[in-house]
């Protein structure tokens, strides 16, 4: 009996055959991709920690600068102590840092992480008189969401050397500039510390004449005064006595 093409069981029979073989397609694609996608995010890391480090190279075999530059350990947070039973290849310290047995829960939250790991991955560049620049990772809410970066310190554990940011959810053109190099590169000589060591980093409309004062100061972004809030509130809570304060006194002490 010839089919009726016209009738609703056909086109309804259509409609749901379709959208399964499109369902499907998309979700072959989507599990089909993801080690890729996975391989790449891991680049991009690796990327930025160069970037931080001031050793990135345009076009260059990141794998390769990576590898023979920077070595990566683990560390207790907030003692800095070296943390030898943490396996540097698969520690992700955001998933640790929701798990009660490896992380806890922060009342005082400037940063707006919620939660911080009892551990950090640092990537140290090594020169030949050992480290040269310790380049730390931070994450903290900007204005959309969450933004992930890299902050590299000198040994001396004071001086800022550079920031990277490789993922956040901020506008384009106005918080997402916190992705801009020529804005990332004002951060790179800056003195976050005051006197009391306490980090005190400002985000400023206009840095001041006074050079005590300025060390401690980088342009506010234009139009994206939240953003910024949360770049600064990210950056004094990474370096205090919470996050990585006490391994970069370690580190100054060991000069
Ligand atoms: C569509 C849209 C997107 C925005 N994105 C951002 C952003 O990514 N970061 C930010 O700080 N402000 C953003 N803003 C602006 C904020 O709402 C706010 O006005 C701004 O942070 C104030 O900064 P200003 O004092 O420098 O003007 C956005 C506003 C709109 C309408």
């Amino acid at each position: 009996m010839p089919r009726n093409k016209e009738s609703t069981g056909f086109v309804v029979t259509v409609a749901i055959v379709l959208s399964l073989v499109c369902a499907t397609l998309v979700s072959v694609a989507a599990i089909g991709l993801k080690p890729i996608q996975e391989v790449n995010a891991a680049k991009e890391k690796k990327k930025n920690i160069l970037m931080a480090a001031g050793i990135y190279q345009d076009g260059g075999d990141i794998e390769a600068l990576f590898k023979d530059n920077i070595e990566v350990a683990a560390i207790a947070i907030p003692s800095g102590q070296p943390a030898n039973d943490i396996d540097v290849n698969t520690f992700d310290a955001v998933k640790a840092a929701k798990d009660a047995s490896t992380g806890q829960s922060l009342d005082d939250d400037p940063a707006k992480i919620g939660y911080i790991a009892n551990h950090a991955l640092v990537y140290q560049l090594k020169g030949e008189a050992g480290i040269e620049k310790v380049i730390l990772p931070i994450r903290g809410y900007g204005l959309w969401g969450t933004m992930y970066g890299f902050l590299a310190m000198n040994k001396d554990g004071q001086t800022i050397e550079g920031l990277t940011f490789y993922e956040h959810k901020e506008t384009p053109g106005l918080g997402a500039e916190i992705a801009n190099p020529s804005w990332q590169a004002t951060w790179v000589g800056k003195q976050p510390y005051d006197e009391n060591n306490i980090p005190q980093m400002r985000l400023v409309k206009a840095i001041s004449p006074n050079p005590d004062v300025a060390e401690h100061q980088v342009d506010t972004l234009a139009g994206a005064t939240l953003t910024s809030r949360g770049v600064e509130a990210t950056i004094n809570f990474w370096l205090g006595e919470r996050g990585y304060g006490p391994y970069l006194s370690q580190l100054a002490s060991q000069e």
